[in-house]
């Protein structure tokens, strides 16, 4: 029998496959319910996210709540994750060997599973490394990541209206 998301955030909690394991103090699985029919995928968990195990909880985990929040979208129905499930040292990007192992091994399981109609790719590294086969026959929305949106104005309005698209997105696969 095949792993249920639970079970494979125990695998995750437990995962050495990557030298990512020896920087983190909680590795971060992701979030949402099983058949969410919206998953976000982020790049790595930060500070915040290692400390509690839970994915974007930080400052930029409140900024996607705040864009949610706009579009009025109940955030506990998607699916939240990260390309990478543990905290790179010094907060640096995931390097290529990082993300295709936990991609191969994780994310493609987590979509497998959740199978969402829709994806949004939070930022470069996750519209870098997400191959096309994880994504065929979803429809895939590319945005910033929420801590470049935080932090640039121009990145800001161009994420408000990515948002403002992804609110029609979601009443149609509704
Ligand atoms: N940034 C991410 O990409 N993922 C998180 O979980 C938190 C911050």
């Amino acid at each position: 029998m095949g792993l249920d998301l639970k079970a494979l955030a125990k695998k995750i909690e437990k995962c050495r496959l990557c030298r990512l394991w020896k920087s983190r103090k909680k590795a971060v699985p992701g979030e949402g319910p099983e058949n969410a029919k919206i998953m976000f995928i982020g790049q790595a968990p930060g500070k915040q996210e290692d400390a509690t195990g839970k994915p974007f909880v930080g400052k930029a985990g409140k900024f996607l709540n705040a864009l949610l929040d706009e579009i009025g979208f109940d955030r506990q129905k998607c699916f939240i994750t990260s390309v990478v499930k543990c905290f790179p040292p010094k907060n640096r990007p995931p390097r290529a060997d990082e993300a295709m192992i936990c991609i191969k091994n994780y994310l493609a399981k987590q979509i497998e599973l959740v199978n969402p109609k829709l994806v949004v790719l939070l930022g470069k590294i996750a519209q870098r490394y997400v191959p096309d086969s994880l994504l065929s026959g979803r429809i895939v929305l590319k945005t910033a990541h929420p801590a470049a949106g935080m932090r640039f104005p121009k990145i800001r309005r161009k994420m408000k209206k990515d948002f403002s698209l992804l609110k029609k997105l979601i009443k149609e696969i509704s």
